[in-house]
This record gives structure tokens, sequence and C-alpha cells, in this order.
């Protein structure tokens, strides 16, 4: 692999473990402002310390990031839909390489669909975004996107990851499920798992530690993490529970260490 690429995938994923873990901040290119997430720079500022890289538009990055930040950049370069569009997997590819150039992406994402109606054309601004990033030495990052219709179980995932790294995809993002070790197994390249809907604290760092668990090489975690009311001590966890190999329990006696939280939430996060 040439090396400018293998260089930049060092900054996504730490060389000591293989492992990373990186903030999804990128929701608003379809859902506009959703919640907690209406001031990017007011949920990024906090968490920037903690997240080893960050996943955005350009126009956040531009607007909400500061230029001397030194956290590696993964740029969201498709788009083009919205959540009151006919068709969410109609994407295109939204920014050009030269301009990720000029932001310093360290990585380019794009999200394929697999069994959807655009299927065909996701997959090809996927090649041809890897022909590009390749010619510059950037890796892409392809987001396996699941439609309504489509079942997130282990069958779709795999044949989802397997096609994007059989396309050229330097890393994957997909979603946790049963049997998840079979999708790793059958992705050429490394495989990290989205948080998806948020969920009570204990389940996000559950689900964290089976994908670490089952082969996956880290988070790109989103909701998970800035819409809980503690986010900061959120990535703590989930980056005690990436890189430290604490379990489910150990993160949560971190979490709860981290941020002197009131006893009655405490009980409440307990038992949820
Ligand atoms: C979709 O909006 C993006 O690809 C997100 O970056 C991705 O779904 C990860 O965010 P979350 O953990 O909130 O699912």
């Amino acid at each position: 692999m040439d090396w400018g690429i293998r260089n930049r995938l060092s900054r996504i994923l730490n060389p000591q473990d293989g492992k990373g873990v990186m903030l999804a901040v990128d929701h608003g290119y379809f859902l506009g402002p959703t919640e907690k997430l209406e001031n990017p720079r007011k949920t990024i500022k906090p968490l920037l310390k903690y997240a080893e890289s960050l996943m955005l538009t350009r126009g956040i990055l531009r607007r909400c990031v500061d230029p001397d930040s030194d956290i590696p950049i993964v740029l969201r370069v498709s788009g083009g839909t919205s959540i009151l569009g006919e068709d969410l997997s109609n994407e295109t590819i939204t920014t050009s390489v030269e301009e990720a150039i000029k932001l310093n992406a360290s990585c380019l994402a794009l999200s394929i669909f697999v069994g959807s109606k655009y299927e065909h054309q996701t997959l090809s601004n996927l090649s041809k975004l890897v022909d590009q990033g390749e010619n510059y030495g950037i890796p892409v990052l392809a987001v396996t996107a699941v439609g309504k219709e489509m079942a997130r179980d282990a069958r779709y995932l795999a044949l989802s990851c397997r096609i994007a790294g059989e396309l050229g995809a330097h890393l994957v993002k997909t979603y946790y499920c049963e049997n998840f070790e079979n999708v790793v197994e059958g992705c050429p390249v490394p495989v990290i798992i989205a948080g998806g809907k948020k969920l009570p604290e204990k389940e996000a760092l559950n689900l964290t530690f089976n994908a670490i668990k089952d082969g996956a090489s880290g988070v790109d975690m989103g909701r998970n993490i800035w819409q809980s009311n503690y986010p900061v001590e959120m990535i703590q966890a989930v980056r005690a529970i990436v890189h430290d190999k604490l379990t489910v329990e150990e993160s949560m006696n971190s979490f709860f260490l981290n941020k002197n939280i009131r006893s009655n939430e405490l009980e409440t996060l307990k038992t949820t």
C-alpha cells in the first residue's frame, strides 16, 4: 500500500493496537440540525481532546473547528440528499479530492447503499473516489448505510462490507450485529462500527465492548456520545474499552468516576 495512505491511516487507527475512536458529527449533511448537534462547535469543542479523529463535512469543518487543531479529519464527501427527499441512497460525490487536500483531510468518507435503488451509483461513487484518493495517497472510508427496509443482520452487512473492500475502500464502517465476527472475517480491510440511535449509556458501552471483542478495529460513534448528558465521560469510557480492554463494568466505573453524578441520576443510569 502506498506510503501516504499508510501514513494517513495510522492517524486514524493507532499503529500500537490497530484501533481508533472516531467521533462522527456529519449527521447534518442530510438530517439538518439534529438534536444536540444544533451548534456543532459547541458539541465538538469539549470532545476534541478525547476523539482520535473527527468525521464531518467541509462546511462544519471550516466553521466549527479551529484550523490550529491537530485532530485528523475524516472528510465526508458524499451527500446531495435530505431526510425529506425521495430516496436517501441517491448520493453523489459532493467534495473534490483537491478540496480535501486543501483541508488537510486524513481520510475521505462516502456512503454506499447496497440493495437500494441507487446501489450501482453509490458503488460507482466509491470506486471513483478510491481511484482519486489513491492518486494523492488519501484513504477512503466506506460507510455501509442501511435503508429503513433493510435488515441489519450479518448476512447483509457482510455483503456490504465485502463489496466495499473489493472496490478498494481502505476502511469500512458498519453496524454491530449478531455474528459480527463473520462480517469482520469476510472483509479484507479493518471494520469499525457506528453507534446508531442513542441508547442508554451502559447499552452503548456494551455494544462497543462486543464489537471490539468480535474483531472491530474501533468505533465511528456520534449520537451515543454527544446525545448523552455526559458526552465527555462517554467518549472516555468508549476509549477505555477500545484501547485499554476495559470490561463494560470497568468502563461504567470509570464513567462514574469521571463525573460526580448526582446519586439519583447514577441510580437511573445503573438500572437502565
Ligand atoms: C450518518 O449520519 C453518519 O454516517 C454517521 O457518521 C454514522 O451513522 C455514525 O454516527 P452514529 O454513531 O450516530 O450512528
